[in-house]
């Protein structure tokens, strides 16, 4: 497992929404495989679970990020900008999200509500990956060779298989599907244009799993989702750009 090899995942890592879910999860499976993490939610000062693990890894820096206020993007970005100087930002984990729930049929759907799980799921990741660009460049020039793969530069964004055109089987959840397939085109358009960078994007789907989110009948553990998760990525190469992986290793269908 991650946790006991000491593989170096990345060197320097951002996570959005990490204080609680499968985002705090992630901060302590990679709290020991990284120099510095930057673990980024709304309200550092509530984050109770968050902040404790960070006063025992004292390469983890709690930052304030809202993906829908550009002030604390640009904010975090100075914060992160400072510690690792040209060393750069290697990784990206765009975990943020929210589920609209209720939203059974068209009639359930109203433009307000759409805009904000929008917002938070589409807009956010675009705007946190183009403020962090600069430094995912840095990053990934400091690295000799075309190789591409995780640890030299990447963008990880947190799916959803419900995303899939392919999977739809069941229609409903309209603005959650709709960001995330929006989301996926976003990864999509990032793998071409940053190739040349070598900065590799991928989409991930975590699994249903057991958070506020996905609800206590969920089928798996975050800390399950998060270990396969970052098993999966840590393997990445270029043949994964663009590519759609679950938790557990398999490829989704777009
Ligand atoms: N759980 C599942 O079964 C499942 C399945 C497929 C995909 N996913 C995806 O996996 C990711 C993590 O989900 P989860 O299950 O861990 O969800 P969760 O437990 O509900 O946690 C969501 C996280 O996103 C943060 N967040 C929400 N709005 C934000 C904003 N405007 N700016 C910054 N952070 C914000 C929350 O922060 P606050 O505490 O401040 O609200 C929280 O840290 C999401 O992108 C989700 O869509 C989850």
């Amino acid at each position: 497992m991650l946790k006991n090899k000491k593989i170096m995942f990345a060197k320097t890592i951002l996570i959005t929404g990490s204080n609680r879910g499968i985002g705090l999860e992630l901060v302590k499976l990679l709290a020991g495989q990284c120099e510095h993490l930057f673990a980024a939610c709304r309200s550092p000062q509530d984050a109770t679970d968050l902040n404790s693990i960070a006063e025992e890894n004292k390469n983890i820096v709690v930052i304030k990020i809202d993906v829908t206020d550009q002030f604390t993007i640009d904010a975090a970005k100075e914060v992160v900008q400072n510690t690792v100087g040209e060393k750069g930002l290697n990784c990206l984990i765009n975990n943020a999200g929210v589920l609209k729930t209720g939203e059974n049929s068209i009639n359930d759907v109203t433009a307000e509500s759409m805009k904000s799980v929008y917002e938070v799921n589409t807009v956010g990741p675009a705007m946190v990956i183009k403020t962090f660009l600069p430094l995912i460049k840095q990053a990934s020039s400091q690295v000799e060779g075309d190789g591409m793969n995780t640890a030299r530069a990447s963008i990880l964004n947190m799916s959803s298989k419900v995303a899939s055109m392919d999977d739809n089987k069941s229609g409903r959840a309209y603005s959650y599907r709709m960001s995330k397939i929006a989301l996926n085109m976003l990864t999509k358009n990032l793998s071409i244009e940053l190739k040349p960078d070598r900065i590799l994007a991928v989409n991930l789907h975590p699994g249903w799993v057991q958070t506020d989110m996905g609800g206590p009948n969920a089928l798996i553990s975050s800390e399950t989702s998060a270990k396969r998760l970052l098993e999966t990525a840590a393997m990445f190469t270029e043949k994964d750009n663009a590519l759609f992986y679950s938790w557990d290793g398999e490829l989704i269908p777009w």
